[in-house]
């Protein structure tokens, strides 16, 4: 599976490149364009130099008097992409939807988790087409903001049922479903009904261009979005956050702003205030979700920790039972004695939570029978380990709460403020 994975993630994200890196040039070519007296027929032309060769690029109104032999199309790096993210979705999500796809302790069952994913892609295509055709399409900035709503709306309506990965991976997959329907269902058929058109000689349909505009316009926005959804991945404070969705539509927003600024910028400096803005966007992104502040002082001494009971270390399977939490003790003498101790916390508590929630899978060895390494090369087998994992620790389990992954192993909320106030108070193992 691991293998297969690299596999199709690296097909993907060559593919990927392929794709939007030709989407960038071309829109870099119509930006640039020399359109001051071209030649007959032609809109405009280009000089550049790339890799030690000097190009002289036109582009015609709308078809050159007789077809080349040779015109180059670029679909196939739009549809491998998809086709890859599919798969890749397929092995990451679905291939093991409770512990992926479905928010921890959710009461769907992974077949009606993946059904709504499935769904949701499939009619979130239609129901984008539907809107680009309706009374809508004549006011593209009204038409964008209604979808930009909509993609939100998605995020936040995946992230009531799915783990916060999974909301955000549909999200930038219901993106790049619509990207992919797009040039499928709309751009290649109307640079088809073109190319016929010059080949019979007829006068093409000046409107068959102008067809495809709106749709490859969206897309030239999406593609920002999308390419953060699919690093999002490695950021925990973004996907794994109660507001995961909120996160999205701010980053997205920015990059929207990057990409007009980009768009723009060649013929006007009115959106020049676009790029600082988005990178201000990102820094406010940044501190409001900073992690807050760990309580401190004697608000620690509350915090107690309670083996669970009757767990052995190594985890509960997953069709056990969900234990009963124990309360938390709350004897007047037991606070003035953990006080007196300055709040430090005792390593050995940590030691038996990393074991019981953490170390089935994260072990040289995991006993999980879902893992035969350790995932992510993440490895709680010494005291050592654990105190230099310390901030990795707090990141996955304390602030974001995304490990355990999809809480198979039921670690408690109290667990949890543990680990934090043990990493707070310099996490010492001795
Ligand atoms: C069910 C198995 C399982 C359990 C239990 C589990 N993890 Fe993980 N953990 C994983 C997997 C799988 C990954 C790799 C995630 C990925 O694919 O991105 C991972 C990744 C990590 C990472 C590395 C993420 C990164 O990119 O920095 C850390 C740190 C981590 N886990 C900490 C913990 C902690 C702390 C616990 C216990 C509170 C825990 N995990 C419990 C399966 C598990």
């Amino acid at each position: 599976m691991e293998w297969l994975n690299l596999g199709v993630r690296w097909i993907h994200m060559i593919v990927g490149i392929a794709w939007i890196g030709a989407s960038f040039y071309f829109v870099w070519l119509e930006n640039n364009l020399n359109r001051a007296n071209p030649r007959e027929g032609l809109s405009g032309d280009l000089w550049a130099i790339h890799g030690g060769g000097i190009y002289h690029l036109e582009k015609y109104k709308l078809a050159p008097p007789t077809m080349p032999d040779n015109l180059h199309w670029f679909k196939w790096e739009a549809y491998w992409t998809w086709m890859s993210g599919i798969v890749l979705l397929c092995i990451v999500f679905y291939s093991n939807p409770t512990l992926y796809l479905l928010a921890p302790g959710s009461t769907l069952s992974g077949g009606e988790g993946i059904a709504i994913g499935v769904g949701a892609l499939i009619a979130s295509w239609f129901i984008y087409d539907l809107l680009c055709d309706s009374p809508l399409g004549k006011r593209p900035g009204l038409l964008g903001l209604v979808l930009f709503v909509l993609v939100i709306g998605a995020c936040y309506g995946f992230s009531q049922v799915f783990s916060g990965r999974g909301a955000y991976l549909h999200t930038g997959a219901i993106i790049g479903t619509i990207m992919v329907g797009n040039v499928f269902r709309i751009i290649m058929p109307a640079q088809r009904a073109l190319v016929a058109a010059i080949a019979e000689n007829r006068t093409p349909d000046p409107t068959l261009p102008a067809k495809g505009l709106l749709r490859s316009r969206h897309n030239n926005y999406f593609t920002l979005p999308v390419l953060f959804i699919m690093i999002s991945n490695h950021f925990p404070s973004t996907y794994g956050s109660q507001y995961n969705w909120l996160i999205l539509a701010g980053i997205a927003v920015c990059a929207v702003l990057v990409r007009h600024y980009f768009n723009t910028r060649h013929n006007s400096h009115k959106f020049a205030w676009a790029l600082p803005v988005g990178a201000l966007g990102m820094i406010c992104l940044a501190y409001v979700t900073g992690p807050a502040p760990m309580p401190r002082g004697p608000e620690v001494a509350k915090i107690e920790y309670q083996p669970l009971p009757g767990t052995a270390i190594g985890g509960h399977r997953a069709d056990e039972p969900k234990p009963e939490v124990a309360p938390a003790p709350a004897t007047p003498a037991a606070a003035p004695a953990q006080a007196s101790n300055s709040g430090a916390v005792d390593f050995e508590k940590v030691h038996s939570v990393i074991q019981e929630r953490c170390a089935v899978c994260h072990s040289a060895k995991p006993t999980s029978p879902l893992f035969s390494s350790a995932p992510a090369g993440i490895m709680f087998d010494t005291p050592q380990q654990i105190q230099q994992l310390a901030p990795r620790i707090q990141a996955q389990a304390v602030t974001a709460q995304i490990m355990p992954l999809g809480n198979i192993t039921q670690m408690t909320q109290q667990e949890r403020d543990l680990l934090g106030q043990w990493i707070d108070k310099g996490a010492q193992t001795n």
